[in-house]
């Protein structure tokens, strides 16, 4: 993968950074387009120290299909070539369905879900003027199948990102230009770490997941540098969890 180009977006941190690392270590070059752009930099500057690799940390919210355009274009201009996309930025309110206000509903709908639109559709403009084809992967959750009270608008989008994300496939597969998606299951980041940190959860881990474990950035960011090689050109239009073993867990 050495000298190839990925862009990970909301990389600053948690998974995406997880990713970006993973995806650095196997030789890529990298893009973190992020809506903080401060750590974005922060971010970029420590995997090209650390990974010898060139990194490039913009500023970018996905929800503005402008700023989409923009960073993809400081893309082109800096390494001349994207070869993978991981639609990774998302937020998860955590707020129950009936209190939920319509702004809120909308506005997770409008990052996870059309955020990943915009990125999608703009960066496979460029994969399919390149004509060499290319990744994009799609950074899902356990919630495409089952949710809570306090996930409809999180589940609703990620459902909605599972679909998109095989609609891609259809259409970018003639040119080479595969689309999988990736569903987390209990990972420890900024987004969950209130709820995970506490003494009973940890107890719930060790009965619910067969690893005995919750997981890390770093496992989702193997999965996805496994579906970004060329070993995995076949794959195509799949959901593949990443949770160790949690789904399979019935009671
Ligand atoms: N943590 C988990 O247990 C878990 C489980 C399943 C799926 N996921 C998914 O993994 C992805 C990453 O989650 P995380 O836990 O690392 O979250 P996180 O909150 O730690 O990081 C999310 C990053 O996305 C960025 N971001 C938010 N809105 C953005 C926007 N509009 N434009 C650009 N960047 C934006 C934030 O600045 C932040 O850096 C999300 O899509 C999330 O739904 C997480």
């Amino acid at each position: 993968m050495k000298n190839r180009v990925a862009i990970i977006t909301g990389a600053a941190r948690g998974i995406g950074f997880g990713i970006a690392a993973c995806l650095a270590r196997g030789g890529m070059n990298i893009v973190i387009a992020d809506m903080n752009g401060k750590t974005a930099e922060e971010s970029a500057a420590q995997l090209a120290r650390e990974q010898k690799i060139e990194a490039l940390g913009l500023a970018c919210d996905i929800t503005q299909r402008t700023q989409v355009a923009d960073m993809t274009r400081t893309t082109i201009a800096r390494f001349g070539q994207v070869d993978a996309l991981v639609n990774n930025a998302g937020i998860c309110p955590f707020v129950d369905i009936m209190q939920m206000s319509e702004e809120m509903f909308k506005k997770t709908l409008d990052v996870n879900l059309t955020g990943a639109f915009h990125c999608t559709q703009i960066v496979a403009q460029e994969m399919i003027r390149r004509g060499k084809g290319g990744r994009i992967i799609f950074i899902t959750s356990l919630a495409v199948n089952v949710t809570g009270a306090a996930q409809g608008d999180y589940a609703a989008s990620k459902a909605g990102l599972h679909m998109l994300m095989k609609t891609f496939a259809i259409a970018l597969g003639p040119h080479g230009i595969t689309c999988n998606a990736v569903a987390p299951g209990m990972i420890l980041t900024d987004m969950t770490r209130f709820h995970w940190e506490k003494p009973e959860p940890a107890a719930f881990i060790k009965q619910r997941v067969p690893v005995g474990r919750i997981g890390t950035p770093e496992d989702i960011g193997n999965a996805v540098a496994m579906l970004c090689s060329d070993n995995a050109a076949y794959i195509n239009g799949i959901g593949l969890i990443v949770d160790g073993g949690h789904q399979a867990v019935c009671a």
